[in-house]
């Protein structure tokens, strides 16, 4: 165990990074006694690789693998009806306990399915993928998707304890390594100018996927998160400068429909638009400007994107759900590791921010 970080909230938890997955039953036994039952969800491939190491420590443990199909879609009310049916097969009650092994995805919906499942069952945040280590399995979100829109039915539902292994990233494709890297950016721009600096000095090793790297940008990406979240755990505030780049990163994932840009694609390019919006409004000198496209540029993220239509993303950017009344809300970085909230952002400005990231 490298490092244990305690999180205050209406429910306090705590996060223990460098945990192996062999060693989480010994942690619960002592926590829990040993004769829960448990139930771990999880994505196929996560299964293949990592549940053999996971069992390892459960041996006191009655264990059922509820194991859910790959893909956003997924987080939805017929999977959620889907567990529950399996839930019920494997006779859990209100003493057991689901174990989300997996990506943020598993995490949002079997933490979802942990607040609603018998009014509520506990929960532990296993997370496998680089975004939900540094950011999805901290602060308490769980959610799924509706029709009408994205994370429309979820709870802030705090887990019993995040426990990070972060050797699963090891086997997690680039596509996905990229998208936690993108949050971890953002992380480093609005809160942690150190973490900037180290990403830039280490862009090569973060490249060649060395370890030791990961570990650390990682430690110190979620340390920004927590932060965030321990002062505004309900999102009334603070809570909200983690958007960055997302106002403008979910019009282009809308736009696309949710196919051909990833959503740390989306992202990056959002915090380069709000980049040059805080630019434009003489908030962010031009030499910071220049450092977050030369870090994005360098860690293989883009910084730009080719045909679109500024008119369409602008009029997509009315559904965020930060908007309020009918203004757009905006996150802009003020200097490398500060960002504010900006609630009088024109049409016009934002479409020139649009206009500077569509070549
Ligand atoms: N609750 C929050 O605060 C919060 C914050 C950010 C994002 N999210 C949510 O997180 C979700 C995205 O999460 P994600 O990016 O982790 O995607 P994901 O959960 O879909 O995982 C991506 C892919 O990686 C695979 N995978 C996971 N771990 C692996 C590993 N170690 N090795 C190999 N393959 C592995 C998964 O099976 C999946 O195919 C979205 O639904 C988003 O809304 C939630």
């Amino acid at each position: 165990m490298k490092q244990k970080i305690e999180v205050a909230s209406s429910r306090p938890y705590s996060i223990y990074l460098g945990a192996a997955l062999e060693d989480l039953g010994a942690y619960l036994e002592k926590e829990l006694g040993g004769s829960e039952h448990l139930l771990i969800v999880t994505h196929p491939s996560v299964k293949e690789i990592y549940l053999e190491r996971l069992l390892k420590g459960l041996n006191a443990f009655k264990c059922d693998v509820l194991v859910v199909p790959v893909g956003e879609e997924e987080k939805s009310l017929e999977r959620l009806s889907i567990l529950t049916a399996e839930a019920v097969a494997c006779a859990a009650d209100r003493h057991s306990v689901v174990l989300a092994l997996g990506g943020g995805v598993i995490g949002d919906l079997a933490g979802f399915f942990a607040s609603v499942y018998m009014r509520g069952i506990r929960f532990v945040q296993i997370p496998t993928t680089l975004l939900a280590q540094v950011d999805s399995s901290i602060g308490g979100k769980t959610a799924v998707n509706h029709p009408s829109g994205k994370n429309l039915l979820g709870a802030f539902y705090p887990p019993l304890v995040v426990w990070t292994d972060f050797s699963t990233l090891q086997t997690l494709p680039w596509e996905e390594v990229q998208n936690g890297l993108a949050e971890t950016v953002k992380h480093a721009i609005l809160g942690d100018p150190d973490l900037f600096s180290f990403l830039e000095t280490h862009h090569r090793e973060i490249l060649d996927r060395v370890p030791e790297v990961y570990e650390e940008l990682a430690t110190r990406s979620l340390q920004v998160k927590v932060k965030v979240v321990v002062e505004d755990e309900k999102e009334k505030g603070q809570r909200m400068l983690l958007n960055l780049g997302h106002s403008f990163g979910h019009a282009l994932e809308t736009e696309a429909v949710y196919q051909g840009i990833s959503h740390g694609q989306g992202v990056s390019i959002g915090i380069i638009a709000a980049t040059y919006l805080a630019e434009a409004r003489g908030l962010i000198t031009s030499a910071e400007v220049s450092r977050i496209l030369n870090l994005v540029n360098s860690l293989g993220l883009p910084i730009d994107i080719q045909g679109k239509d500024p008119e369409v993303l602008l009029h997509l950017m009315e559904a965020d759900k930060k908007n309020q009344n009918r203004h757009k809300v905006l996150i802009l970085p003020d200097k490398i590791g500060h960002a504010i909230v900006v609630r009088d952002a024109h049409d016009e400005e934002i479409l020139q921010a649009w206009h500077k990231v569509i070549k």
